[in-house]
């Protein structure tokens, strides 16, 4: 048996949803009007520096949705200078006052969430229905981390110990730390961190992605209303590795945590390790180049299902996406005709309309790669499918990118993560299951697997093989929930723990052992 670091959460129920809002309502509607009017001259702003604010515009439809001041670097250090003196009462409030705080501001997200949604739809380019499941995962990490932390550092660990002598371990705050989210997730994955570092007793500099910064900073002004000091958490917006360096160089911070590419995070792991001063923790959460494996005895109707949840929902932009179908070969009569009928009836379109399936891609750069890339994959393609075209007055100003599947040979897969609805599909023989194996090992990548197959020594097989973070069996391959899938990988798909997991907070945290003489 497995020992138990802590035990099964009592307080903590994941699937609690709250009635959605309609947009269609005409009080949410009015709310959304109230709100904005309560920003600046019904336009968002985020940050504060002495630089000239930024304008941002939509990914969906090219409005401008406000501005934006990037830190500059004075008002980072300033914010550091603060967050480190906050940091000595921080970390002595008692425990259940800090996860009530985080309850309390749990209880906004409520009170706020058509606020929310909107804004995710607008500045995130999200369908209601991806915009809806960020806010939920962002409400289940309050809840979550909440009772962690009470559980984590309420109650000493008592260990053994020879006579006459008491040993017992505890979890501490380690100081500021810097936290630096991506846009994918912009209200969950920015949460998601900043509440694990304050919940356990540290205070924040929260980096947002440079094309989300208003949901960023939203979320640190309800914050600040659900009880956290000001000075205890920082919005600073800007270039990941422009702060990271800047804080990095001259700066005691006390631990790093990115989810974003795997390039970002090997920049501060080197600038990590070049510094004087001590060894500090560095969780990064990064990309994947993920497969799904179907066999000849996998139902070819819920693979279908399966493989376009997990390969379009938020326009493929999830880390967790699949990019890579591998399928036996028995299989492809079957499965291609349903999957080019199931391309074809998706309907891409402004992401705030109730009927859209997939919105926009985050911005120009994302869409003209992916652009790039579909060329090549149409180029190698055996067979594909496509989604149709959104309308072109609404593509002429949003970046839309249609999904495509594509079978391939397989020296036609690609070695990186493409970050988008794009599928690679490649056929093996049933004796070349080790093919499938090697092609994960040869990745480097290590985040989610999709198997699809009613035999179990085929399903044992594989999951005995691989090396990832995130296995689903005969279903979709996206959608983690907190405390029930605590989710991250391996190798290049990151360090652990994994977020919404039982060991995610003590990464945030030193452990101390104190031993008394009795
Ligand atoms: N946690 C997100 C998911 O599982 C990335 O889809």
């Amino acid at each position: 048996q497995p020992q138990e670091l802590l035990p099964p959460p009592e307080r903590f129920a994941p699937r609690q949803v709250p009635t959605l809002p309609s947009l269609t309502d005409p009080d949410v509607l009015h709310s959304l009007r109230q709100s904005l009017h309560q920003w600046h001259d019904h336009r968002w702003r985020a940050g504060a520096s002495n630089d000239q604010p930024r304008p941002r515009h939509s990914p969906a439809d090219g409005r401008e949705l406000g501005e934006v001041f990037l830190a500059d670097a004075d008002t980072v250090h300033q914010a550091y200078a603060q967050a480190r003196e906050a940091f000595v009462d921080w970390r002595h409030r008692p425990v259940p006052e800090r996860a009530d705080i985080v309850r309390r501001f749990a209880g906004l997200l409520e009170q706020h969430q058509s606020e929310l949604l909107y804004l995710l739809m607008l500045e995130g380019g999200k369908t209601f229905a991806d915009a809806f499941a960020d806010w939920r995962e962002a409400h289940d990490f309050c809840g979550y981390y909440a009772q962690q932390a009470e559980t984590l550092q309420g109650t000493p660990l008592v260990l053994e110990h020879v006579s006459g002598e008491a040993n017992q371990l505890t979890w501490h705050a380690r100081g500021v730390f810097l936290c630096i989210s991506p846009w994918n997730f912009p209200l969950a994955i920015f949460c998601g961190q900043v509440l694990a570092a304050l919940v356990s007793g540290n205070t924040v500099l929260a980096k947002p992605a440079s094309d989300t910064p208003f949901i960023a900073w939203r979320a640190v002004q309800l914050l600040h209303e659900a009880g956290v000091p000001e000075a205890a958490l920082h919005f600073v917006g800007g270039e990941a590795s422009q702060i990271s360096d800047a804080l990095l160089n001259d700066s005691a911070l006390a631990g790093v945590a990115v989810t974003g590419s795997t390039a970002t995070a090997k920049h501060i792991e080197r600038a990590l390790a070049a510094r004087d001063g001590p060894l500090l923790p560095l969780i990064a959460e990064t990309g994947g180049l993920n497969v799904l494996i179907a066999d000849s005895s996998a139902l070819s109707e819920q693979l279908v299902r399966d493989v376009l949840t997990s390969a379009c929902t938020s326009a493929g932009q999830r880390c967790s996406a699949l990019r890579v179908l591998l399928v036996e070969d028995t299989l492809l009569d079957r499965l291609l005709p349903k999957l080019e009928g199931a391309m074809a009836s998706l309907k891409m379109g402004h992401p705030a309309l109730l009927a859209s399936d997939v919105g926009p891609v985050i911005n120009a750069g994302a869409r003209d790669q992916l652009e790039q890339a579909r060329a090549g994959l149409r180029r190698h393609a055996r067979w594909s499918a496509v989604t149709p075209e959104v309308d072109p007055a609404l593509g002429a100003q949003g970046f839309y990118v249609a999904p495509e599947a594509a079978l391939v040979d397989w020296e036609h897969l690609p070695e990186e993560e493409i970050f988008g609805p794009l599928l690679y599909i490649a056929a093996w023989r049933h004796d070349e299951r080790d093919k499938v194996i090697d092609y994960i090992e040869r990745t480097g990548y290590g985040l989610t697997l999709g198997i699809h197959s009613r035999i179990q020594a085929h399903i044992d097989d594989w999951v005995e093989r691989v090396r990832v973070g995130n296995l689903y069996i005969n279903r979709n391959q996206i959608g983690a929930v907190p405390g029930c899938q605590p989710f991250g990988g391996e190798r290049l798909s990151g360090t652990g723990f994994k977020a919404g997991g039982p060991h995610y907070l003590m990464r945030f945290c030193t452990e101390r052992v104190t031993t008394e003489n009795l």
